[in-house]
């Protein structure tokens, strides 16, 4: 077992990256005109929204971050500051996404443009972003926290972890079933 201090987080990347290669792929359905797979967006939003967001990022934001910070990273401008406004990019993105998408399921043109790129942009962000986690952050997060700050966000993620299992567990093997 990985005992790395964001080792959940790394694993949960490992999740949405499946997510991530599926709207890829929908997306260049959509742009070859496909008719638009409702459900298969509606899932993805709910996914963004509960899992990405509401879990991974939430145990980043309410966890990680102010820790990073107490430790002495500045708030912003530093990684943690980047790290910040790219996760609001990223709602921003799928916002456009849950817009577009009754209409790009009933046929607009205009809608499905707009569902496709935002889909496209998120997938562009989400990628470039786990990947700077993955590389720089995490890294650093395990060097500068000390042993009493390792245990608190140990203890925090349990608790984020802890708050909506089932609804979690079906997102991942959701995730885990798409196929690219
Ligand atoms: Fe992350």
């Amino acid at each position: 077992m990985d005992n790395r201090l964001c080792a959940s987080l790394m694993d949960e990347h490992r999740v949405i990256e499946k997510v991530l290669d599926a709207l890829e792929c929908e997306a260049g359905r959509v742009e070859d005109g496909t008719p638009v797979d409702g459900a298969f967006f509606e899932h993805a939003i709910a996914f963004v929204r509960e899992f990405a967001d509401g879990l991974h990022h939430q145990k980043e934001e309410r966890v990680l971050f102010p820790s990073l910070t107490e430790a002495g990273l500045p708030q912003e401008g530093g990684p943690v500051g980047v790290m910040l406004i790219e996760h609001d990019e990223g709602r921003r993105f799928v916002g456009m996404m849950h817009e577009s998408l009754a209409g790009a399921v009933a046929g607009e043109a205009a809608a499905r443009t707009q569902l496709s790129m935002a889909a496209r942009g998120y997938v562009v962000l989400l990628r470039a972003h786990i990947q700077k986690e993955d590389t720089v952050l995490f890294p650093m997060a395990e060097n500068v926290l000390d042993e009493s700050a390792h245990s608190r966000v140990r203890t925090g993620f349990e608790e984020a972890e802890g708050d909506q299992p089932k609804r979690d567990a079906a997102h991942r093997d959701w995730a885990g079933r798409l196929s690219t």
